[in-house]
């Protein structure tokens, strides 16, 4: 799935038609606030403004302190899923609560430092756990392998509550990386760098990332 971050923001509408054009069901988009990241990229204004473009799927990766006071706002502004770091939520249960409410779909992120542990007991409420394989705040970072257990232990949790539950790695996504991250256990990557910057074009990206993650027999984790 593409990520925003990596677009051409002084045209983020072409980059949004692009990426539909090119095949993706999906959108990932990085909202960052300053403070929980060390960057600062948009809030639901933009979100609204996408939201005409495409019928894309909008995932929300909310990297913000504080983020039940803005919920309802990004899913009236279009977000179909809503995913809040669990570092940043001193009542996560009641924030997934509070998604689900609002009519989106929760998940719930976990920055490279923090345990599966800390969602163990809310598996039953999120629809998407995503593992953060660089700290956040930045595009084009290296992805961190020492993630790739976390990844495979996620998996495992996420089977044992027999819901089906994505597991979604988000950092450093590439062609190359894209094959020990689905390997190890995780059907949803989220890509910015390697879409938006790569030297193949954006259309052939996609279809290269696509095409290397399928390679990888499932079920090796
Ligand atoms: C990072 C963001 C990511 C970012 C990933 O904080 O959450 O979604 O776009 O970018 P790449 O794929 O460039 O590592
Ligand atoms: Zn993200």
């Amino acid at each position: 799935m593409p990520s925003l971050l990596s677009a051409d923001f002084a045209d983020l509408g072409s980059a949004v038609r692009g990426v539909e054009a090119a095949g993706a069901c999906c959108l990932h988009l990085d909202i960052m606030d300053g403070h929980f990241v060390p960057n600062i990229t948009f809030g639901p204004m933009v979100v609204r403004a996408l939201r005409p473009l495409t019928r894309m799927q909008f995932l929300t990766h909310l990297m913000i302190y504080r983020p039940e006071d803005f919920i309802e706002e990004f899913v009236r502004a279009g977000a179909d899923s809503v995913t809040v770091h669990v570092e940043a939520c001193t009542h996560l249960h009641r924030v997934v609560q509070q998604i689900r409410a609002a009519g989106a779909s929760p998940g719930a992120a976990l920055n490279p430092a923090t345990p599966l542990s800390t969602v163990e007991y809310i598996l039953e409420d999120i629809d998407l756990l995503l593992i953060m394989t660089v700290n956040p705040g930045f595009g084009g970072q290296e992805f961190i392998e020492g993630m790739l257990p976390k990844i495979s232990d996620a998996r495992r949790m996420v089977e044992r509550t027999g819901r089906s539950i994505d597991v979604a790695v988000d950092g450093g996504v590439d062609a190359e990386t894209s094959r020990r991250i689905v390997s190890a256990g995780a059907n949803l990557l989220i890509a910015g760098n390697s879409v938006f910057n790569g030297h193949l074009g954006i259309a052939e990206s996609l279809r290269e990332l696509e095409a290397s993650a399928a390679s990888v027999s499932e079920g090796s984790w």
